[in-house]
């Protein structure tokens, strides 16, 4: 891993004077998905119980679709019939470009993934860790929460300036607490789960700065006039105090993080949501044979709607790194890594 740290980014691409970030990206309509790369192949970065499929298969079975509100629709399969040993389809999704340290991701979701064995996510990554979680829910749980996987020597410093009281743990590397993260749970009740669904969602805000690594959540009645319509600039002195902050003093962001995509995706069970004691936090019976086997209609509220996801970066600074320089090998490699690195965690 360190070898593949060592494709280290110039640091200046991270210094930011102020907090005034311009559109350089969206994602949004009937082109939601053009730039996107669809997984295709089962979960084997979480042991999660899905196939993730590819863009062929997700448009022929409609598990990634615009729908008529013009809004993308991410899914899992909630028609098919499973037998023993079978995976459910679900989507995972990343973006071809990648984004440097000095940018701003606002994602507008009407609907986040939920049921019991359900584990969604949208986060980054580099092509292989460290990553950054702006929300994970699990189950039937009703608080999304917030989290960095990093190289041992990046914490959540006790300097934070955050709105959230409820830290789960401050260690972000991937080698303590079985992988943890440095967590931080959003302490609204609408953040996740039904809740969020029925209160028209919200808008999620994270920034990817040198002087720290901030997510805003506003739910959809409480959504500052900065973030209104299409806004081609976003000043983050605007939006107050984020819910979750890493400031650089506890984990230095130019150090430990590369250029960063997008990814959005639906596993169930697997190293999370399918560890029995979590599992049994909101939920009953065993996840895989009772839930992911069950009835498909456990699936309904398996889905993602959103809006569209827009990225900001600071003016006159490189903010989109191309996918197209990535070779295949170095993803062969880092496919490897990630694969190591779960086995790993099952093993501690
Ligand atoms: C914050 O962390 C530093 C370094 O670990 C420690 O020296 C200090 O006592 C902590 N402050 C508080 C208020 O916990
Ligand atoms: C984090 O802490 C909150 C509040 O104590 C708790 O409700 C939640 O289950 C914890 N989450 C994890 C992932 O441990
Ligand atoms: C949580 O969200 C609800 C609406 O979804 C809102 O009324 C409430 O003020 C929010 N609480 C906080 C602390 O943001
Ligand atoms: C949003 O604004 C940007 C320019 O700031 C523009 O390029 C884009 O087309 C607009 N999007 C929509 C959906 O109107
Ligand atoms: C499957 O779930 C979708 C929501 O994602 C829902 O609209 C649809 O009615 C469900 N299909 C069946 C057959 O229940």
């Amino acid at each position: 891993m360190r070898l593949l740290q060592s494709i280290t980014w110039p640091l200046v691409f991270g210094s930011l004077v102020h907090g005034q970030y311009s559109m350089v990206k969206e994602y949004i309509g009937e082109k939601f998905f053009d730039d996107w790369n669809f997984y295709g192949k089962v979960d084997d970065l979480t042991n999660g119980d899905v196939f993730y499929v590819d863009s062929k298969q997700a448009s022929q079975t409609t598990l990634a679709t615009v729908n008529a509100a013009g809004n993308a629709v991410m899914r899992v399969d909630n028609t098919s019939s499973l037998t023993f040993g079978d995976k459910r389809n679900s989507v995972r999704v990343s973006s071809q470009e990648r984004y440097t340290v000095g940018s701003l991701w606002v994602a507008d979701i009407l609907h986040l993934p939920y049921g019991c064995s359900v584990w969604p996510a949208w986060w980054s990554s580099a092509p292989n860790w460290p990553d950054g979680d702006t929300l994970e829910g699990v189950n039937q749980a009703n608080m999304a929460h917030m989290g960095l996987h990093t190289e041992t020597g990046c914490t959540l410093s006790n300097s934070s300036v955050q709105t959230s009281t409820l830290i789960n743990s401050t260690d972000c590397s991937i080698l303590a607490n079985n992988n943890e993260g440095c967590i931080v749970t959003n302490p609204n009740t609408t953040s996740y789960g039904p809740a969020f669904a029925s209160s028209g969602g919200g808008i999620f805000v994270t920034e990817f700065a040198a002087k720290g690594i901030s997510i805003w959540f506003f739910p959809r009645s409480l959504i500052p006039n900065s973030l209104q319509g299409n806004q081609s600039s976003i000043d983050t002195s605007t939006l107050g105090t984020p819910v979750a902050n890493w400031p650089a003093s506890g984990c230095n962001v130019n150090q430990f993080f590369e250029p960063q995509e997008l990814v959005f995706d639906i596993t169930l069970c697997g190293d999370y949501a399918g560890n029995q004691a979590t599992f049994l936090q909101t939920c009953s019976g065993i996840c895989y044979d009772d839930w992911v086997l069950g009835n498909p209609s456990n699936f309904d509220t398996a889905y993602f709607e959103v809006q569209y996801v827009r990225v900001y970066g600071i003016p006159g600074q490189l903010t989109v790194i191309s996918g197209a320089h990535r070779s295949a090998d170095f993803a062969a490699l880092l496919t490897l890594v990630i694969t190591a690195v779960s086995v790993f965690i099952l093993l501690t």
